[in-house]
């Protein structure tokens, strides 16, 4: 099949109600038509994701946003002439095209022109937007290879669109502009120092902070389990002090480690070293955290990088204290 049977193939999948994941430049997505209330409502059984979570909504250009919003503001037209198609989701208030159950009741919805050519054309083709929650089990790693997703949802159900590896890796920036004062909600690949220019100031919420901020939560997805593998993930500061890591462990450990950090370990450790520079290590940090995840060790270690002055590394490590966080198991 060309490339143009297949995205044909997917477009009409969805506009039967199926289920299509697709590529974006920053992860797999698991989609359905945004306007079809009961393939929405697969998308939330397929991930066993909560319903109070609510979907982004991608689509074709600021055309078809404008259709999902109540009102498309200024800012929220700034913001895309900007920085779409890329990883930006705009929050603004929802019109009665986009059913509740895709934004887990709430009214404002999150909207996002991804960059992919692949994907674009399948929004395109169908005319209408696509609901895309990442295509991971709830509160399991991200996929960014199409393989990724047919491991968790190949099945005669889903049809998987191949876009190879996803060129940034981690998610997309998520911007609330119902407010006053524009804020970011999760952090991604694009920073409040690059928003700041276009929109003045912006914030960063608590929760896209730390994880843990103890303000109201403005976007509920942003709490439980995220990123994390099933075999548990410790974060080390330093490469050459994890022999007691290793020890306590009491065997074979995954060691996912920025280059440089001359350390080997043999069989029947497992050692991935990641790309130096920021938008390398996210590229492949699901990747590896899943190639780590596989390997039958009873211990992921990541040795935190400690890249500076570069949103994307904020961003990074953010994913990786998230995926380590076990703090709502006993
Ligand atoms: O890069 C991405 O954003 C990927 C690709 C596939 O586009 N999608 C993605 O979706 O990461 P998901 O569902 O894994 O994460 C969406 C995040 C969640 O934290 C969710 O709570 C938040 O966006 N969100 C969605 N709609 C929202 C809304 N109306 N208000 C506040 N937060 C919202
Ligand atoms: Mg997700």
């Amino acid at each position: 099949m060309t490339t143009s049977d297949q995205i044909k193939a997917a477009a009409d999948h969805l506009a039967k109600g199926g289920i299509t994941a697709f590529p974006t430049e920053t992860v797999y997505g698991l989609g359905a038509d945004a306007t079809n209330e009961s393939a929405i409502a697969r998308v939330f059984e397929l991930k066993g994701r909560p319903a109070t979570n609510p979907l982004i909504v991608h689509v074709s250009g600021p055309e078809m946003a404008k259709a999902c919003v109540l009102k498309w503001t200024d800012s929220a037209a700034d913001a895309a002439s900007a920085f779409w198609p890329g990883p930006l989701t705009l929050v603004l208030n929802k019109s009665k095209l986009i059913p509740d159950n895709a934004t887990g009741g709430t009214q404002t919805v999150a909207v996002r022109m991804p960059d992919n050519e692949m994907t674009l054309a399948l929004i395109e083709m169908l005319d209408r937007p696509i609901v895309g929650p990442s295509a991971n089990p709830s509160g399991y790693v991200s996929p960014t290879r199409a393989e990724h997703v047919q491991r968790d949802f190949g099945n005669d159900e889903v049809l998987v669109l191949d876009g190879g590896p996803c060129r940034a890796g981690i998610e997309s920036t998520v911007l609330d502009l119902t407010g006053d004062t524009p804020r970011i909600l999760r952090r991604g690949v694009i920073g409040a120092e690059d928003l700041e220019p276009v929109l003045g100031t912006v914030l960063l919420s608590d929760h896209a902070e730390s994880g843990r901020g103890d303000e109201p939560v403005h976007s509920p997805g942003l709490l439980g389990p995220h990123y994390r593998p099933n075999v548990p993930l410790v974060i080390v500061k330093d490469a050459f002090d994890i022999s007691k890591t290793i020890a306590d462990a009491g065997g074979p450990v995954a060691l996912i480690c920025p280059p440089g950090q001359r350390i080997r370990l043999d069989q029947p450790h497992h050692s991935i070293e990641m790309p130096g520079l920021a938008k390398g290590y996210a590229r492949e940090l699901y990747a590896a955290l899943r190639e780590a995840d596989g390997v039958g060790a009873k211990q992921i270690i990541a040795v935190l990088p400690l890249g500076r002055d570069s949103e994307i590394w904020d961003a990074v490590r953010e994913r990786l204290h998230r995926a380590a966080d076990r703090s709502d198991q006993t």
